[in-house]
């Protein structure tokens, strides 16, 4: 078993950092928030997750002051996007850096939807969308009290859209229809799922 702590590993047998193909897949936030000017902004982060049930709550964290999460703290508000495996070219254009003004909806070709409680838009091709309003947003800190420059969003889902073609007759969302995609390790890493598994809790 090889053991190194962060700061020390050895970079002949990890030259990359492993961190990100340990803690994997993780789901795609595709952000989108509306900055001061109005601007539109889409975003993808895979440090994301939902992190909070009843009321259901979600959670992403940018490395940097990122747009996203400057806006998102800035208006409060935010909306998640689906990231799914037909959507997959379109939601990595939105991970390039465009200047301030330039919205990524048209860069990456993508028709922005109005969304119902939230004045950022959701992307009219995502399946599922959640709207939220913000409740948390912090700057991370180290051990040692420093801050460590990742900021986190957190938000309380105030509205959900469901496209009911994935909506199976028995009244479950068909996760593996929807073929949503998820980060893996390295730049290039991807999964989809598109098959589950059943267990049953003990
Ligand atoms: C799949 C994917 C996941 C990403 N996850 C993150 C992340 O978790 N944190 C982060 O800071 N940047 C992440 N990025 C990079 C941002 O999407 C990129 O820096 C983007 O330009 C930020 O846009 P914004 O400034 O409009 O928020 C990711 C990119 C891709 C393609």
């Amino acid at each position: 078993m090889v053991f190194y702590e962060p700061h020390a590993r050895d970079r002949a047998l990890l030259p990359h950092d492993p961190f990100k193909a340990i803690v994997a897949p993780r789901p795609i936030g595709w952000v989108s928030t509306i900055g001061p000017d109005g601007e539109l902004n889409l975003a993808p982060y895979s440090f994301f997750n939902a992190v909070g049930e009843d009321p259901p709550m979600i959670g992403f964290s940018s490395t940097g002051a990122k747009d996203s999460a400057t806006f998102a703290a800035g208006t409060g508000e935010f909306v998640w996007n689906m990231p799914t495996w037909d959507l997959r070219e379109a939601m990595n254009q939105t991970s390039k850096a465009l200047p301030r003004g330039q919205s990524e909806f048209g860069f990456a070709g993508l028709e922005a939807a109005p969304s119902r409680l939230v004045a950022p838009p959701r992307v009219a091709a995502a399946h599922c969308a959640l709207e939220c309003r913000v409740v948390h947003q912090v700057e991370l800190k180290t051990i040692d009290g420093a801050p460590a420059d990742q900021y986190l969003v957190v938000g309380q889902v105030i509205g959900v859209h469901i496209d009911e073609a994935y909506i199976t007759d028995d009244g479950r969302v068909d996760t593996a229809a929807l073929k949503p995609i998820a980060r893996c390790g390295y730049r290039e890493e991807y999964a989809v799922v598109e098959s589950l598994f059943a267990m049953w809790r003990p």
